[in-house]
C-alpha cells in the first residue's frame, strides 16, 4: 500500500461489491454534480462522534447503532423516519439508565442504501437479471430496465439524505426527543405489549428518576439538555464514487473527511487486506466501523487496525463483531485477545443481525429474535470473560409494525411473515422487537453491575 491518500486512490485498489457503470459520461456528470453540493455533515460533527465514541472505548459510555438494512425511496417518509428515531431514542433511555452511562446514539440513516449482494445476479423462473444493489444504484422491480445501474440515482439518494438528516436533526435538537415524551412513549406502549409485566418495574424505575429529578428542578424547561440529543448518522462505505464526491478538505484541520455522513463502516465483504475500501477509509478523519465475521483473522485484523489508525487514537476504530448465535463464542475471544493485545483502543460492538440470517419455511429470509437475542448474550460473556468492554449494538430496526423476524414477546410467527414484509434488503427487528432486545441487553447489563465490584469503573 502506497503511503500517499488521496480521494481517488482507492481505484488502484481490488474493488469488490462496486457496480459497473456503462456511461461513463453519465457516471462523470453525477459525481461532477456531488462534488458540487454541500457536504451533508460537518468535520466538526465528525470529530464530536470520535470523541464521544473515545469514551465508549474507554468503558464509560455505550453505542447503540440502527436502522434500515437499504433505505429506499419507496420508504421514503417523514413517518418512517419519525418513527425509526422515537424507538431509537426509547431503546437508548432504557439502556442509559441499565448502564447508568450515555448512550451514543447512531442511525443507519440518512445515507444507507447501497448494499453487497451474495450473488451478482439473480433469477426467477427461467429470466436472469443482475441483482438489486441498493436503490442508489439500481431498481428492485424484477425488469431489465430498473436492474441496470443509473448513476443519476446517487444524485437522488443525496436529497433524500439531506432531508432525512434535516429531519433528524430538526427532531433532535427542536423538542421532540424530549425525555419525558420519549419515557411516556415506552409507557404508551408496554400498556399494549405482553411485556408489561416482565419490564413494567425498569419502566417504573425510569418514571420515578424523572419525577425525583423534576422535584429537585431538573426538568426539561431548567435544563435544555433533557429537551434534546445528539444524534448522529452512518452508512456502510460502500459506492465509493459516491463517498469520493463527498470526500472534502475540512477548512479547519485540512483533514479529509467523508461528508455523507459523520460514520462510515467498512462491510464484512470488502474489509478483505488490499480492498480498495480500505485504501479509502484510512485517508478520510471520520469515525470507521469494520464489521468483523468468522473469516476474519486475528493478523488481519492487526493489520487493519495499523492501517486504518496508526496513531491509535480512541474512537476512531468500531468494531462490529457479526458472527452468528453459534460461532461467537468461538471467534471472537481471539479477535479480542489479539487486539487488547496490541493495544489498539477500540469500540467493540455487537451486529447481532447478518450471522443469523434463515430461510423461515415460508421461503422469506428472516432473524429468529432467540438467535438474535442468544449472539448478544453471548457477546456480553465474552467481554466479560476477557475483561473488555461490550460497547455497543448495531441493529438493523425500524419504527414501523413489520413482520420481518420471528419471535418475540408480541410473536411473528413464519406464517405472518407475508402480512408486512417491507425490507428492501434484510429482514429487521419492528418496533415492539427493538424496544424488547434494549430491555433485555438492560437486564444483561443489570446483571454485569451486580457483579462488579461496587466502585469499580
Ligand atoms: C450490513 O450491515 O448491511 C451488511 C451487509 O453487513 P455485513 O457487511 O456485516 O455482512
Ligand atoms: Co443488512
Amino acid at each position: 500500500m502506497t503511503t500517499a491518500w488521496k480521494p481517488e486512490s482507492w481505484q488502484q485498489f481490488e474493488a469488490r461489491h462496486l457496480p459497473e457503470y456503462e456511461d461513463a459520461a453519465a457516471l462523470a456528470r453525477a459525481t461532477d454534480t456531488l462534488s458540487a453540493y454541500p457536504p451533508l455533515v460537518f468535520a466538526g460533527e465528525a470529530r464530536a462522534l470520535k470523541a464521544d465514541l473515545a469514551e465508549v472505548a474507554a468503558g464509560h459510555a455505550f453505542l447503540l447503532q440502527g436502522g434500515d438494512c437499504a433505505e429506499s425511496f419507496a420508504e421514503f417518509h417523514p413517518n418512517n423516519i419519525r418513527d425509526t428515531f422515537r424507538v431509537l431514542l426509547q431503546m437508548a433511555v432504557v439502556l442509559t439508565f441499565a448502564g447508568k452511562r450515555p448512550v451514543v446514539k447512531v442511525g443507519r440513516m440518512a445515507g444507507q442504501f447501497a448494499k453487497p449482494r451474495s450473488s451478482p445476479t439473480e433469477t426467477q423462473g427461467d429470466v436472469t437479471l443482475p441483482s438489486y444493489l441498493g436503490d442508489n444504484i439500481n431498481g428492485i422491480e424484477f425488469d431489465p430496465v430498473s436492474r441496470r445501474n443509473d448513476p443519476e440515482r446517487m444524485v437522488r439518494a443525496y436529497s433524500q439524505a439531506a432531508a432525512t438528516l434535516n429531519l433528524l436533526r430538526a427532531f433532535a435538537g427542536g423538542g421532540y426527543a424530549n425525555l419525558r415524551e420519549v419515557h411516556q412513549w415506552t409507557l404508551d406502549f408496554m400498556g399494549r405489549s405482553p411485556w408489561a409485566d416482565r419490564f413494567g418495574d425498569v419502566a417504573d424505575r425510569i418514571g420515578e428518576a424523572l419525577d425525583f429529578m423534576e422535584a429537585c428542578g431538573v426538568d426539561p424547561q431548567t435544563l435544555p439538555q433533557l429537551k434534546g440529543t445528539n444524534f448522529y448518522t452512518s452508512h456502510e462505505a460502500l459506492l465509493l464514487p459516491y463517498e469520493q464526491a463527498m470526500t472534502r478538505r475540512d477548512s479547519l484541520t485540512g483533514e479529509w473527511y467523508d461528508t455523507s455522513a459523520h460514520m462510515l463502516w467498512i462491510g464484512d465483504r470488502t474489509r478483505f487486506d488490499g480492498s480498495a475500501h480500505i485504501e479509502f477509509a484510512r485517508g478520510i478523519g471520520n469515525p470507521l466501523g469494520v464489521k468483523c465475521g468468522p473469516s476474519l483473522e486475528p493478523d488481519t485484523l492487526l493489520k487493519l487496525l495499523d492501517q486504518l489508525n496508526p496513531d491509535r487514537e480512541a474512537g476512531r476504530i468500531t468494531l462490529i463483531a457479526r458472527f452468528g448465535h453459534d460461532k461467537v463464542e468461538e471467534g471472537l475471544p481471539r479477535l479480542v485477545r489479539a487486539v487488547k493485545a496490541a493495544g489498539h483502543p477500540v469500540v467493540w460492538s455487537c451486529d447481532p443481525m447478518h450471522g443469523n440470517v434463515v430461510k423461515s419455511d415460508s421461503g422469506y429470509k428472516t432473524r429468529p429474535f432467540d438467535r438474535i437475542l442468544r449472539e448478544v448474550t453471548a457477546f456480553f460473556s465474552v467481554h466479560r470473560a476477557e475483561g473488555t468492554h461490550p460497547g455497543g449494538i448495531h441493529v438493523e430496526m425500524t419504527g414501523q409494525d413489520v413482520t420481518e423476524c420471528v419471535g418475540g414477546a408480541i410473536a411473528i410467527t413464519d406464517d405472518a411473515l407475508g402480512d408486512r414484509y417491507h425490507t428492501h434488503c434484510d429482514p429487521r427487528l419492528n418496533a415492539a422487537q427493538s424496544l424488547e432486545l434494549a430491555f433485555l441487553i438492560a437486564e444483561m447489563i443489570n446483571r454485569e453491575m451486580a457483579e462488579r465490584p461496587r466502585h469499580a469503573a
